[in-house]
């Protein structure tokens, strides 16, 4: 098992001798390494068991840094990484010639990000590079929201995870690309489109999951538990499965006399629900059940992106 601790100065060493190093962010843990270091690289994509044709978002400390990756930063993306950074916002931009081919899988344009968690950015101000890191999951699970959620899946290939307690956002950042300088949302996440609107004006959303996205990891079976999962009225799909040993995530409605329930929020609140969906989704995926039923959440706000990752999971 890996060891998990506060120390930075541990994880600034593992990381300047070229290995990897699991770190909170206040979306979810990520796996990083070294982004101008092709071999760290390649391990990050071995240590997930991750296909090389999906690319890395590449972690800095502050706006300065970023832009020391891209050619350019458009109006758009200034105004949105002056607002929303540091938080559970990404950029993708030009890449500039240093980035490896390996942490964009070719692409030309490279996924930026500055996340809003104090170790992480006080380890990012003492190292001379940027990080890659991708979730720090297994490739196609359900992404880790705390120390101990890395150490179960990938313990054994990592030596150190910078303990940053839960994660406070809870889902993953949001993707947004330019187009001519018109803002296109690739994956929903963190940070709700209502909140970019209100910084950039209208945005498309293109949520791709065909053969070739843009953003390959959005494929349609991700954040998938190992159980079956269902989802839909749970009314109706506690009667459909009243024979099976049934495992239930519920928005804010307890159901009576139910074994194996979790609430995501009792208030309603959906921040609080995104905070808890991963790791109550990992709790149900432990139980002695047949199959996880679980409905939709509010279709505003961050129950957008909560709603897009209950899908994915459904669809495993
Ligand atoms: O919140 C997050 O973004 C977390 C934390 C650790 O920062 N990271 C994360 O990374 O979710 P990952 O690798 O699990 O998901 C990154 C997504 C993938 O869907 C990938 O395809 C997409 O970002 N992506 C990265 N670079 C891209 C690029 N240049 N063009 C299109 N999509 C890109
Ligand atoms: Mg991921």
């Amino acid at each position: 098992m890996a060891e998990i601790g506060k120390n930075i100065e541990t994880a600034k060493r593992l990381l300047e001798m070229g290995e990897l190093v699991a770190i909170p962010t206040e979306t979810v843990y990520g796996l990083a390494g070294n982004a101008l270091n092709e071999k760290a690289v390649l391990e990050i994509f071995k240590v997930k068991n991750r296909p090389q044709f999906d690319p890395l978002i590449v972690h800095v400390a502050n706006l300065e840094k970023a832009k020391e990756l891209v050619e350019d930063f458009p109006g758009k993306a200034e105004k949105l990484a002056t607002r929303f950074w540091p938080g559970p916002l990404t950029l993708l931009l030009k890449k500039k010639v240093h980035i490896p081919d390996l942490v964009t899988s070719g692409l030309e344009t490279v996924g930026v990000r500055c996340p809003d968690h104090e170790l992480t950015r006080s380890l990012l101000q003492q190292l001379s590079f940027p990080l890659a890191a991708p979730s720090a999951n297994p490739f196609g699970y359900i992404s880790p929201t705390r120390p101990e959620h890395v150490n179960e899946q990938l313990g054994e290939k990592i030596k150190y995870i910078l303990d940053g307690g839960e994660c406070l956002v809870g889902i993953e950042s949001t993707i947004v690309g330019f187009e001519n300088d018109f803002p296109i949302v690739y994956r929903l996440g963190g940070l709700s489109i209502e909140k970019i609107e209100l910084v950039v004006g209208k945005v498309s959303v293109q949520l791709n999951s065909s053969s070739n996205p843009q953003a390959p990891g959005q494929l349609i079976s991700h954040y998938a538990p190992k159980k079956k999962m269902k989802l839909g009225n749970l009314d109706e799909l506690l009667r459909t499965h009243k024979t099976e040993r049934v495992g239930v995530l519920t928005f804010q409605k307890q159901r009576d006399q139910l074994d194996n329930q979790i609430v995501l929020s009792a208030s309603g609140n959906l921040e609080e629900a995104a905070q808890r969906l991963f790791a109550s989704l990992r709790a149900l995926d432990k139980k002695d059940i047949d199959i996880i039923l679980a409905e939709e959440v509010p279709n505003i706000g961050l129950g957008k992106a909560i709603n897009d990752r209950l899908r994915r999971a459904a669809a495993g």
